[in-house]
């Protein structure tokens, strides 16, 4: 399970405020920038931030691309992306659910 810590130190956003700004249909950068309020000015937190856009749920490490590609295919329940691609089933955890269902209700 991934604990909070300072992304953007600049502005001072965390990484539960980026998940959270995800869970609201931030996919890129530009997203980022106006949902969750990071500089994106510094090519140090570039590769953290891509790695973090790109991932969906850190307990089963399964990536924002394979949960997209079980919604395409018919998965149209946070259960039914689980049984597919096992995100959202880490033991006790179900934190990424919120983004799941919004990558359901927006198919990207
Ligand atoms: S300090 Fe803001 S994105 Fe790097
Ligand atoms: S991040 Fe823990 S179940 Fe997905």
């Amino acid at each position: 399970m991934a604990e909070n810590r300072t992304i953007c130190t600049k502005n001072n956003i965390d990484y539960i405020s980026i998940r959270m700004a995800m869970a609201k249909g931030a996919r890129t950068v530009e997203d980022l920038v106006e949902m969750a309020g990071i500089c994106a000015e510094c090519e140090g937190c570039k590769a953290e931030i891509e790695g973090i856009l790109s991932s969906v749920c850190g307990c089963k490490n399964v990536s924002l691309a394979e949960v997209v590609n079980a919604v395409k295919n018919g998965a149209d329940t946070v259960d039914k992306v689980g049984e597919v691609t096992g995100a959202g089933t880490g033991e006790d955890c179900g934190k990424c659910k919120v983004l799941i269902q919004n990558i359901i209700e927006l198919g990207r």
